[in-house]
């Protein structure tokens, strides 16, 4: 089989890792059982561009009981976890190309690794694999009969390929589903890119003005744990509802502009290009700690910054230290890459399994219904997302109320008024 990671000898211990995240995925653990019966993706060639991370494998394992030929990549050259990669390679066969750190080619040579599959089914996390395949390696989009993607940044890039015709396949959007958004986007990256800003750090949040550029279901997760870490949470957005909602919320919203003057750390999750650059720079105070939470590494202008720098250094793990002509130093946290996996462990398994079981369950509906969608970015079906929902209250032990023979009469008559 062949696979490129870091060191194979770390398998045992991405073993132990896989299985702890394991036990807090009831909903994929259920699904797993069923389809290692049935085996519904039976003879499917399944290549998956994901961070590669303790819940992928629980992922990919599934996938792969459930009877399809799984190899894996991953979505981003600083998210991968190399014990885990290891771990999948020596104990469950699944080829990946995956190493923590690797430079550009080497991300891009691993996803044409993946692509070598011959997939029946993408399964994508940002949508390189998706652009990869429509550019360098079309003459396998024949045997494609559709594809999920995890991401909001990759959702949109799918849905321009729509609208300009270029898309070949049906996507199921996994990303739009609610038992994916309201919970991975907003308490996942809430809880992992404050988890990752202090472990990159180890600085006190209490008592700073932390500033959150983009008010969507990520920023507002993590502008609400902000908050209770103790934060002046300060907002910055451009589209006036999210703003209004942001200020209702109880926020300070300003223009980045303003923000820059007053931020200690801030954090993008805007899906945009510099949103923060050369003007916020410049006024920004001494030891100020910047960061992005967003898919790609585009949010935060780090070429500009090189410009305006006189000296940089890596003054710990994760931190690169910029000073700056006129003496003033702006430390970038993880490359400006994705810091909830770049220096912490992403989201944690409890909101991974609802993502990832929407995955799986949009991987055999494809399976089942594919030929007859057309090559369009759908929504995940409700039926599936209902469904999630109603197992993961099932095994959380929570019992919810069941409308009565007469409610049900009410919401079905226009009669009944006052
Ligand atoms: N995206 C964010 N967190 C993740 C995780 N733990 N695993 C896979 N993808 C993720």
């Amino acid at each position: 089989m062949d696979y490129d990671i870091k060191d194979i000898n770390l398998a045992d211990k991405g073993r132990l890792r896989i299985e702890w995240a394991e036990q807090n995925m009831p909903v994929l653990r259920l699904i797993r059982e069923r389809i290692r019966k049935e085996k519904p993706l039976k003879g499917v060639r399944l290549s998956a561009c994901l961070h590669v991370t303790t819940e992928t494998a629980c992922l990919v394992q599934t996938l792969k009981d459930g009877g399809a030929d799984v190899v894996l990549c991953a979505s981003n050259p600083l998210s991968t976890q190399d014990d885990v990669a290891a771990s999948l390679v020596r104990h469950t066969e699944i080829p990946v190309f995956a190493i923590k750190g690797e430079d550009n080619d080497t991300y891009y040579k691993h996803i044409y690794a993946a692509l070598d599959l011959n997939p029946n089914i993408t399964m994508d996390d940002g949508a390189d694999l998706v652009s990869i395949l429509h550019s360098k390696r079309r003459h396998l989009l024949p045997n494609v009969i559709g594809g999920t993607e995890e991401t909001t940044t990759g959702v949109i890039r799918l849905k321009s390929m729509a609208d300009r015709g270029v898309l070949r396949y049906p996507i199921i959007a996994v990303n739009d589903a609610m038992t994916k958004h309201l919970f991975d986007n907003r308490y996942g990256t809430g809880q992992s890119t404050v988890d990752g800003i202090m472990r990159a750090t180890n600085r006190l949040i209490a008592g700073t003005v932390f500033v959150v550029a983009g008010y969507g279901w990520c920023g507002r997760g993590i502008a609400m744990r902000a908050k209770g870490f103790g934060a002046d949470v300060v907002i910055t957005e451009i589209n006036p509802l999210k703003a209004l909602e942001a200020v209702m919320d109880g926020f300070r919203v300003m223009p980045m502009l303003n923000a820059a003057k007053i931020g200690d750390f801030f954090v993008t999750v805007t899906g945009d290009i510099n949103v923060i650059r050369e003007e916020h720079f410049k006024v920004m105070k001494d030891g100020a700690i910047i960061c992005n939470s967003g898919h790609f590494n585009v949010e935060i202008d780090i070429p500009s910054l090189k410009k305006l720098s006189k000296k940089r250094r890596i003054i710990r793990e994760f931190v690169e230290e910029y000073t700056l002509k006129d003496g003033r130093c702006i430390n970038l946290l993880g490359e400006g890459r994705l810091i909830n996996l770049a220096s912490a462990e992403g989201h944690p398994s409890s909101v991974m399994d609802m993502s990832f079981a929407n995955q799986v369950l949009s991987a055999e509906y494809i399976v089942k219904k594919g030929g007859e969608l057309e090559k369009n970015v759908y929504p995940v079906p409700e039926d599936i997302d209902r469904e999630i929902a109603r197992l993961k209250l099932d095994a959380m032990g929570i019992k919810v109320d069941r409308l009565t023979k007469e409610q049900r009469k009410y919401l079905a008559s226009w009669e009944m008024g006052t």
